[in-house]
């Protein structure tokens, strides 16, 4: 059972040894600290099963803050959630591993669809949970915005250099987008995040740091990106045994089940996904009612709507294979996909925009 307490409200998160899993005996067990490959198993972990399960209350609250509104984080103390489901059903996982709900914990468990009988495990020290996940033969490959990212070189410059230049076209730079997302994140405070294309974790290290979430979810399509994001975070012991879980998804499957997320971050994302209204509509289908979602991304300030259809693919070529958005075209995606209270912030072509699930 761990506490913690953001000035705000206690949260308290327990993590319940499920009879259905024998007692859970100490594994001996090194974290890697290299980035070598390895994996973990079901059967290597055997000895050392458990349940996890992430509880957020509201009940034990020391708070001056004003009340929440109806759509904040009202959880019962009874409620519970498991965080994880399968990408190809949507099943919830059953954990076996040890508990905790941290990088070196995730990384010693084991992952399992009841459903599909397919396990799931760590891959180096992020969970892989694509739906090709454990193929053998057959590999995938994503349109050129999303295999950019999966580049070591570029994963390895993102934080480097080459995010920086992105405040040349309008972005504040990240010390400014985190205050302004934790701004629209209030509702949510204190329930689990999820930081989408969460690249080499500039965005996840800061929510996880600020201990404002119960827990957050760094997830990337990009093994190398995650890679980074490892790198960065074993550095730093206060976040590397913070309520963080590296995970690799796709946008478009996110490896959660229907209403269980409260809030969903995607910095500097919408541009880079091979389907937006895809992906979007995955957001809305994870965020329970009142959960918020905060998105930035490169403006187009061309309309679709007056590119006559022949000449839309070209656009998209000169958008450098990047499918830009304009404002309209956004605020419109989220609305067909059932958001509400829609609101944005805009500087060149620097877009903020946060939009709620009713
Ligand atoms: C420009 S980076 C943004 C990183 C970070 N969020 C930020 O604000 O700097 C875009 C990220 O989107 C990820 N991405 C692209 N396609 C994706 C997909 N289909 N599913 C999940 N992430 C994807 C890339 O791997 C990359 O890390």
């Amino acid at each position: 059972m761990a506490f913690f307490n953001n000035n705000l409200r206690l949260i308290t998160i327990i993590y319940n040894q499920n009879s259905y899993f024998p007692n859970y005996p100490s594994c001996s067990f090194v974290f890697p600290t290299s980035t070598s490959t390895s994996s973990n198993s079901f059967g290597l972990l055997s000895s050392c099963y458990t349940r996890s399960r992430i509880r957020a209350t509201s009940s034990a609250v020391a708070t001056s803050s004003p009340p929440l509104p109806d759509s904040s984080i009202q959880k019962s103390s009874d409620q519970e959630f498991d965080l994880f489901a399968c990408p190809v059903c949507y099943t919830t996982l059953i954990r076996k591993g040890p508990p905790g709900f941290n990088v070196p914990a995730i990384y010693r468990s084991g992952f399992q669809c009841q459903k599909c009988n397919k396990s799931y495990s760590s891959k180096e020290f992020f969970l892989d949970l694509t739906i090709t996940s454990g193929t053998k033969d057959y590999v995938e490959f994503k349109p050129t915005r999303t295999e950019l990212f999966r580049n070591p070189v570029v994963s390895f410059l993102y934080e480097r250099g080459w995010r920086q230049n992105f405040n040349q076209r309008g972005f504040p730079g990240p010390d400014e987008e985190f205050k302004m997302a934790q701004e629209y994140f209030k509702p949510a405070e204190g329930g689990l995040l999820v930081d989408v294309s969460c690249g080499s974790g500039l965005f996840s290290r800061k929510f996880a740091k600020s201990g404002t979430y119960s827990a957050v979810v760094a997830l990337d399509f990009s093994e190398n990106m995650l890679r980074q994001c490892y790198d960065f975070i074993r550095k730093d012991d206060s976040i590397l045994t913070a309520n963080l879980a590296l995970v690799r998804a796709d946008v478009s499957r996110l490896p959660f089940s229907s209403g269980s997320v409260d809030a969903v971050h995607a910095g500097a994302a919408l541009h880079c996904w091979p389907s937006p209204s895809n992906a979007v509509a995955e957001i809305s289908r994870i965020l329970r009612s009142g959960g918020v979602v905060v998105g930035s991304t490169f403006l187009s300030f061309e309309s679709s709507s007056f590119s006559p259809q022949i000449l839309r693919p070209f656009r998209q070529l000169m958008n450098n294979s990047y499918s830009y958005l304009t404002e309209k075209e956004i605020a419109d995606l989220f609305n067909s996909c059932g958001f509400i209270n829609y609101t944005c912030k805009i500087q060149q072509s620097f877009i903020i925009f946060s939009a709620q699930k009713p």
